[in-house]
């Protein structure tokens, strides 16, 4: 399998996770005890997919403890900026990977490698860049302050073919006007926990706004 027929396969495995999830949490856990109980408050809420941010010193620790402790949960690494950052996250036993722009070097790393990246773009160059290494499912971020709705709308015009992950000023005011859109799998997006709910653990708050945000956001 050539590298580029094997990056379309894994747009086409992310796609199947990421269409039934409809939101992707951006967790960035500062605690890694906090990590177990966030995603079962989310899980319990019904939002299963999880994307576990490699900024903190503590989400290698935090993710693996929710693969391990939490099998309900589908956890892909976030904020993976090169091959080495896409080795850890699959070392971790993640399920994916997510990065907020692309490299040619991480795009040739994802290619060639066995976990599925949805690689970051806010730019059409950036998108014939992916596409052209056969990234067909991309996060598109920062999704608002990137030219938002008309943005996108505008990049479907030349790529019809491409679907995205918007992520970046999402929440519930707006989340169910992103996934209307026809080229848009999952939105992405920090809101469902905010990090004082998770400081304070307060994971029935949690739980409550997922339900909430599930609910509204079923497709009809
Ligand atoms: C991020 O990577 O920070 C995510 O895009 C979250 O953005 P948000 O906090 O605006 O939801």
């Amino acid at each position: 399998m050539t590298s580029t027929t094997k990056a379309a396969a894994h747009a086409r495995a992310l796609e199947a996770i990421l269409i039934p999830a409809r939101i992707v949490p951006v967790l960035t856990i500062a605690r890694a005890e906090d990590g177990v109980p966030l995603a079962r408050a989310l899980v319990a809420g019904g939002v299963n997919v999880l994307e576990v941010t490699f900024r903190t010193e503590a989400a290698a620790e935090a993710a693996r403890a929710i693969i391990v402790e939490v099998p309900e949960a589908i956890v892909g690494m976030g904020t993976v900026l090169n091959a080495d950052d896409l080795r850890r996250a699959r070392a971790l036993g993640a399920q994916f990977a997510v990065s907020p722009g692309a490299t040619p070097e991480l795009l040739d790393a994802a290619a060639a490698g066995d976990l599925p990246l949805l690689p970051g773009v806010a730019t059409a160059s950036e998108v014939m860049q992916a596409q052209a290494r056969g990234f067909g499912l991309l996060k598109f971020f920062p999704a608002e302050q990137a030219g938002g709705m008309a943005m996108l709308r505008a990049l479907a015009g030349p790529f019809p073919q491409v679907r995205f992950c918007p992520t970046g000023g999402i929440g519930a005011a707006n989340a169910a006007a992103w996934l209307a859109e026809p080229n848009v799998v999952a939105v992405g997006g920090s809101w469902l926990c905010p990090a004082a709910d998770v400081r304070a653990g307060n994971w029935e708050v949690i739980t409550g706004r997922c339900r909430d945000a599930m609910k509204s956001l079923r497709r009809g």
